[in-house]
């Protein structure tokens, strides 16, 4: 799709109800991630999301998806190295997962890209995930855009491409400048998915419960609640056509505007 300039919309599921629906609504990936920890449990972070969590939604969600590209996102204290990173991906794949997501890259031995590498040669295919990490949030210091300074953006440039390299096929980029989001854009071959990332990445991921508005609490700037301006028209499910009203902003670069960009 990146080749072909069509933006790719992703977005998050935990369930097999919502699962038909994103699906009907034609987004092109979904994501069973971590994020379950706040929507889900109405944890403050994502820290406590452990692997069972993750297989429990994965299980459900992959049974009621049909076609599109599934991605399972690793959690927090899973890939403390590369032998549990490996055991703890074959089990989000024999769950249902087309695809596992690891926050974080580095380089050399006990590094996230070492854990990737690892997974990679076995066969599972990997998504990345930079600039905000959320279960580094307390190492950063909170829930902070990352990649302002040149050096923090110069790192996070040579770790997407340090993952391009070692084979991961996209790669997530949270709260970041619009420009560094189309700085790394332009810089790699495989797909950016961007969270607050600007409208040059070669698409877009939202949760899905902030999509619709229904997380409680104050959000970040870069969530847009669609469901407040769905239609009812052409069709009687507003949350469908919600879900739909996004896939067609990411596709005409209507999503996110400056307003929901850094
Ligand atoms: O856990 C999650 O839902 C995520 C997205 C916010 C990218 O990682």
């Amino acid at each position: 799709m990146k080749s072909q300039g069509e933006k790719i919309a992703v977005l998050t599921s935990y369930d097999a109800s919502f699962t038909t629906r994103i699906e009907q609504a034609g987004a092109d990936v979904i994501l069973v991630g971590d994020s379950l920890g706040g929507v889900i449990h109405g944890q403050a972070t994502t820290l406590s999301v452990t692997m069972d969590d993750m297989l429990y939604h994965m299980r459900h969600v992959a049974h009621a998806r049909q076609q599109t590209l599934l991605i399972g996102d690793m959690p927090y204290h899973s890939y403390e190295n590369k032998q549990m990173a490996l055991e703890n991906a074959k089990r989000l794949m024999d769950a249902g997962a087309d695809m596992v997501k690891l926050e974080g890259a580095g380089i050399g031995a006990g590094s996230v890209a070492e854990s990737i590498e690892h997974i990679i040669k076995n066969n599972i295919p990997v998504c990345g995930h930079l600039g905000l990490l959320p279960q580094s949030v307390e190492e950063l210091g909170g829930y902070k855009v990352q990649g302002r300074e040149q050096a923090a953006a110069e790192k996070m440039l040579a770790d997407a491409k340090h993952l391009e390299s070692i084979g991961v096929d996209m790669i997530v980029l949270e709260c970041i400048p619009a420009a560094l989001g189309k700085t790394i854009s332009n810089a790699i071959n495989i797909a950016t998915i961007g969270i607050g990332a600007g409208v040059e990445c070669d698409g877009q991921v939202l949760v899905l419960y902030d999509l619709l508005g229904i997380t409680p609490g104050k959000l970040p700037k870069f969530v847009k609640n669609f469901l407040a301006t769905a239609s009812a028209e052409n069709n009687e499910n507003l949350i469908v056509n919600a879900i739909k009203d996004f896939v067609i902003a990411v596709k005409q670069n209507q999503f996110p505007t400056a307003e929901q960009s850094y």
